[in-house]
């Protein structure tokens, strides 16, 4: 697993030590658990850590399973309580929360510091539970059985950096996960100062449908990141929505940069950038990309460059010629760094015509395209706007799809809208995977004989060939038939397991495959045949796309 150190707790209890220090002396808190746990491992814990408060957070890769667990068990856990919050927890617009979810006793929505504060005390300290006096969470009626939601309200980050305030905790729970983390995948912190976001591009959940008010802690970056250091914690996930909004992040990011140039501390970050403010980010990467805080990608999230598109999304965009050039000025100071994009495939008003245009263009620029399939989230715009649904038609469709792991997962992805049909969807997402290779080919090429191969040709001739039209149906028929989300033949129409893949990484597999590398290479220059089949008899292209893909950045 990749130890992803999960920071919520720390709030919870910067909020009630500093606001509650009456209930906070009578709590004790336990490590919070990260993995997945099995019945017979979650009651145990529970009995051991002599647990009677049990909270859970849930989002889109957990959900399902913990809350099947919860049916299966919460009667033998013996608990005071099950607290839950996350993403996921709608009790705020599903009237059928609590007969969904029996097993939940309080259910916390949007921001959840005050209501967790109150909860909490009604249970230890047997204040009353009110709905006028909290917000942002709901129970049942203990004598009706009724459903009761507070209102919502926006809640202010505190002052007080909830990593410094628990420093002790903070140790530990570090300390734990890098004992439990088995892989080669070190843990990162998500790392946030700013909360909530104020755009609302409607694939986005980011402020849970609940209003775009955004709020900052000041003055608290240096000893947080002295904090890090000293717990030699290396991977820190910037997980603002807009890190370079504020010019304080530019001091933050120089402040991590210091650390590696000066003390060798070995910091690499990674974050979402701000969609304006590309002065100060063209300042954020040049300082990481001098310090070493990245080493192989620089992430641009742009979701489609094609203008209208951004446009039906609502997303905020300086246009894509400013992101060229600043593209190619960083290239140019730092070549061996590759720019990425994220992109979604599948927004409303993309053909297979635009999204082609628009792989094609990323891939001619010598930009990675590191592409999703559009997700629909429920407090997203997408999802909960009226005025979009009657606008696109969207149609989603639930179906089967493989993790990075090989584990299969439900998801759910569109069918169809009014700009595409689910067959084009198909061909847009096998497109998506043969572009992002033979990017992924060019910009090997050009890390390692700074030569640039004909990408516009080559795709041209891919999309054209039998190799393409057989992804396409294979997913397709994979799709109508089984609502298999993954493909189950390779490029050479081999039925295969070990290529069963997701699509999402499409482009990787096609990587591993002979003929379609043997395709690529007969459309090759001379002299680039040759390079090519030296890059892959040599595994080196597999390794240096391992390589990218493995820096979250
Ligand atoms: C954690 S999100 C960061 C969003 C960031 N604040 C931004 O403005 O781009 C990382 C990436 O996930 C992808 N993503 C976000 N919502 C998605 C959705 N509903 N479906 C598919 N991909 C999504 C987008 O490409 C996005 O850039
Ligand atoms: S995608 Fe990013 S910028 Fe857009 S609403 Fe979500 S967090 Fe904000």
């Amino acid at each position: 697993m990749q130890g992803w150190i999960k920071v919520n707790v720390l709030v919870f209890k910067t909020f009630i030590d500093i606001l509650y220090p009456d209930l906070a002396e009578k709590l004790e808190w336990l490590l919070p658990v990260q993995d997945a746990m099995s019945d017979d491992e979650l009651l145990r814990h529970v009995k051991q850590n002599h647990v009677d408060i049990l909270c859970t957070s849930h989002y889109l890769w957990n959900h399902e399973a913990l809350t099947s667990q919860l049916l299966r068990i919460k009667s033998r856990l013996m608990l005071r309580a099950v607290i839950a919050g996350g993403p996921s927890i709608d009790v705020n617009n599903n009237k059928d929360f609590f007969d969904q979810h029996p097993y939940i006793d309080y259910a916390v929505y949007g921001a959840g510091e005050q209501a967790f504060a109150d909860i909490v005390s009604h249970l230890v300290l047997e204040t009353p539970m009110i709905a006028f006096n909290t917000s942002n969470c709901g129970w049942k009626n203990p004598n009706t059985g009724l459903p009761i939601v507070a209102d919502y309200k926006f809640v202010k980050m505190l002052e007080t950096s909830p990593f410094v305030h628990n420093a002790e905790l903070f140790g530990r729970m570090v300390a734990d996960a890098k004992k439990k983390n088995v892989t080669v995948i070190p843990e990162w912190v998500p790392y946030t100062l700013t909360r909530g976001c104020p755009y609302a591009c409607t694939f986005c959940d980011w402020n849970s449908g609940l209003g775009n008010k955004v709020s900052r802690r000041k003055n608290t970056y240096q000893q947080e990141i002295d904090l890090f250091q000293k717990l030699n914690l290396k991977n820190i996930y910037l997980s603002d929505a807009n890190v370079g909004q504020y010019d304080e992040d530019v001091d933050m990011v120089e402040y991590f940069a210091e650390k590696n140039l000066k003390e060798n501390a070995g910091f690499r970050i990674s974050g979402n950038y701000s969609k304006l403010n590309k002065k100060n980010n063209l300042k954020i990467f040049n300082i990481m990309a001098e310090s070493g805080l990245v080493q192989q990608t620089l992430n641009f999230s742009i979701q489609d460059i094609n203008e209208e598109i951004l446009h039906n999304i609502d997303r905020p965009d300086v246009g894509w010629d400013v992101h060229v050039a600043m593209a190619d000025e960083l290239r140019e100071k730092y070549p061996h760094l590759i720019v990425k994009t994220q992109l979604i495939c599948g927004l409303p008003g993309q053909t297979v015509e635009s999204w082609r245009q628009t792989m094609q263009q990323i891939v001619a620029k010598n930009i990675l395209p590191n592409w999703f399939v559009n997700e629909p989230l429920p407090a997203s715009p997408a999802i909960y706007d009226p005025e979009y649904q009657r606008k696109w038609n969207f149609e989603y469709d639930k179906v089967t799809r493989i993790d990075l792991q090989a584990n299969h997962y439900v998801g759910i992805v569109p069918k169809k809208c009014i700009s595409f049909s689910q067959h084009d969807l198909v061909k847009m997402i096998i497109l998506s995977g043969i572009c992002e290779a033979v990017s992924l080919i060019n910009l090997t090429m050009m890390q390692h004989f700074k030569l640039r191969i004909d990408t516009e040709f080559i795709i041209d001739n891919l999309l054209s060939s039998e190799g393409y039209s057989i992804l396409c149906d294979n997913l397709y028929s994979n799709w109508i038939n089984e609502q298999k989300f993954y493909l189950t033949q390779d490029f050479a129409g081999n039925t295969t397991t070990s290529c069963s893949c997701e699509v999402g990484f499409a482009g990787y597999s096609l990587l591993a495959n002979e003929t379609f590398i043997l395709q690529i290479k007969n459309l090759l220059l001379e002299n680039q045949k040759e390079q090519l089949s030296y890059l892959n008899s040599k595994k080196i292209l597999l390794q240096y796309v391992l390589k990218i893909f493995t820096e979250l950045a």
